[in-house]
């Protein structure tokens, strides 16, 4: 009788889709103030560190075929190079931001006025959010994060804005205080060939009714070890193929090619000082154009 070989998993086959992104040059980035657990203004920063760090994000998106579309950076706002903070667009519509700590309110008006001049309907919110690091695009759905940045009524207000299915979460540690750092939409688009959208998450930085909400919503989401989470693995960005992550984040690129995905590893450890890391530094312009 012959052996029993385990047959090989089949990873399905993956397609990349085309992007197009809102970035910004962190020409002014350092950091002055304390809005979150890693940001420690005692601590030097280095600009031109920086810079070159976004440089390759910038330029690896390009070279695989994303289009990046800039806003000048504000003197003055050295968080404006996070710019999934500065709206959330889905269908042409923008949402713009109502940023939390005062340090950042002056960053609204320049992001409402970029998508204004660039052919989005524009939502000025009356509710505090702050965009795409608390609202991702699942499928036809909305997660949305709340507990330290976001509000819940935000959430109301994005339903009522896209006329979608909002579903709600709740952040529980300050390290993961936006919604983009604890969970990554892996297929953003409906893919007939992969299914529906299957996302990638933290489960110790949600609480309970939250991580049983993601169990049964994405029963084939891959679970983020700890230690990947706190090296920001999950700030993430993919186009369904591609997916672009931090060097640091071991597992979680061991998980994702055992799934077919290609993990892009861009390292923006300068960026960490300021408590961003890929994704923040990506607004995912979706319609209109
Ligand atoms: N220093 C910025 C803040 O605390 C970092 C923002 C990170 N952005 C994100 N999408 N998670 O607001």
């Amino acid at each position: 009788m012959s052996e029993a070989i385990a047959a090989p998993v089949e990873a399905p086959l993956r397609t990349a889709h085309k992007r197009r992104y809102l970035m910004c040059v962190p020409s002014h980035f350092t950091v002055s103030y304390s809005i979150n657990p890693w940001m420690e203004p005692s601590r030097p920063t280095d600009t031109a560190r920086a810079l070159a760090q976004w440089q390759t994000l910038y330029d690896a998106y390009r070279d695989l075929g994303h289009e990046v579309e800039l806003i000048d950076p504000l003197p003055g706002f050295p968080d404006m190079v996070y710019t999934a903070n500065g709206g959330f667009v889905v269908d042409g519509i923008a949402y713009g931001p109502s940023f939390r700590y005062v340090e950042r309110q002056g960053e609204a008006p320049a992001f409402i006025d970029w998508f204004r001049a660039n052919g989005f309907e524009t939502v000025v919110p009356e509710e505090v959010n702050e965009g795409e690091g608390d609202f991702l695009l699942a499928g036809d759905v909305i997660l949305a994060g709340t507990g330290f940045r976001s509000t819940g009524d935000s959430h109301a207000e994005v339903a009522r804005v896209f006329g979608r299915e909002v579903v709600s979460l709740d952040l529980v540690d300050p390290r993961f205080y936006h919604l983009d750092t604890a969970l990554s939409v892996l297929d953003p688009v409906e893919d007939a060939t992969t299914g529906p959208a299957n996302i990638a998450y933290l489960p110790g930085a949600f609480d309970e009714r939250s991580r049983a909400i993601l169990a049964e919503r994405f029963p084939d989401a891959i679970r983020v070890s700890d230690e990947d989470g706190a090296v920001f693995g999950l700030n993430s960005a993919s186009d369904g193929y591609n997916v672009f992550i931090s060097p640091r984040a071991k597992g979680f690129e061991a998980q994702l090619r055992e799934r077919g995905y290609n993990p892009v590893l861009v390292d923006l450890s300068e960026l960490l000082l300021g408590g961003g890391g890929i994704k923040c530094c990506t607004l995912e312009l979706r319609g209109a154009k």
